[in-house]
């Protein structure tokens, strides 16, 4: 894939050479090169059931590619249709079509499967301070209350906020330390009834907020041979996840003992 749009990039550059070669005496583009392809059915969201027939066509003076991407993977295809004969709720995505001029046209179809209200991909990474998708796009967006539900009918942290996007799936907002390991659903309200996603658990990894500060107690020292001495290190960090270890020349001396201040 990567290889075909590299192709495509070297054509384009290729174009636009000949262009400023060609300069003057040409005259300026015409505008069909400047308008994106266009799209049949000329909507920007399709809705069809599991089963039916998927045909999108693209039409533009040039050529084109088709590029569909489902939970963060894409597939391409250099034809001007995009065919599916008995479409699944895997088929629900982005479909953008692409001219040569870098221009794209985009129709987002969902494919109702009775069986799969979501499209899932479980591992749900956070981090904290920061916003968290939770990928359960709907394959059917007329359903009401898309939310997050807690798992085994336990509630959701009091604290925690989400906005839901259909096509994306819901984003927990600034997420908490607290929230590692956190279970949920994505939940709908389908037919008046209540439809859960599979399950996923938030793992939280939590954001650095300052390095800790390490001193010992005395820098340096004189002994006479066969004198006891003892030095201390002081760590101090925000967090209390800090590991400690002595290291003489190199390796790591066994009896060590590290005070850790919290701060
Ligand atoms: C579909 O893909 C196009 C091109 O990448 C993008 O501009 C558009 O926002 C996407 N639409 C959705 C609903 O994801
Ligand atoms: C919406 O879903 C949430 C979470 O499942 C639930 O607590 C709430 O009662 C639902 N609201 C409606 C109007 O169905």
């Amino acid at each position: 894939m990567r290889g075909a749009r590299r192709a495509w990039d070297f054509l384009f550059v290729l174009q636009l050479l000949l262009r400023v070669q060609t300069g003057s005496s040409q005259p300026s583009v015409s505008p069909e090169e400047l308008s994106p392809p266009s799209i049949h059915p000329a909507k920007s969201e399709l809705i069809v059931s599991a089963g039916d027939e998927i045909r999108l066509f693209c039409t533009d003076p040039g050529s084109v590619k088709w590029t569909f991407e489902t939970l963060g993977q894409l597939s391409e295809n250099t034809h001007a249709e995009w065919i599916v004969e008995k479409a699944e709720a895997m088929n629900t995505g982005n479909y953008t079509c692409t001219n040569e001029g870098g221009l794209s046209s985009s129709i987002y179809v969902f494919v109702r499967d009775p069986e799969k209200l979501f499209l899932v991909d479980p591992p749900l990474y956070g981090k904290e301070d920061n916003d968290a998708l939770v990928r359960c796009p709907l394959t059917d967006p007329e359903v009401t209350n898309y939310s997050l539900t807690g798992c085994e009918g336990k509630p959701l942290p009091k604290d925690l906020t989400f906005v839901a996007d259909p096509k994306a799936g819901i984003t927990i907002r600034n997420v908490k330390r607290e929230y590692h390991r956190l279970c949920l659903h994505c939940s709908a309200n389908q037919g008046g009834k209540s439809v859960l996603s599979k399950k996923f658990t938030l793992k939280v990894r939590a954001a650095i907020r300052a390095v800790p500060v390490v001193a010992v107690s005395k820098a340096s020292y004189l002994l006479r041979e066969g004198e006891e001495f003892a030095v201390m290190c002081l760590i101090k960090d925000v967090s209390s996840s800090v590991d400690s270890m002595w290291i003489r020349e190199n390796s790591q001396v066994s009896e060590s003992l590290a005070l850790l201040l919290l701060v």
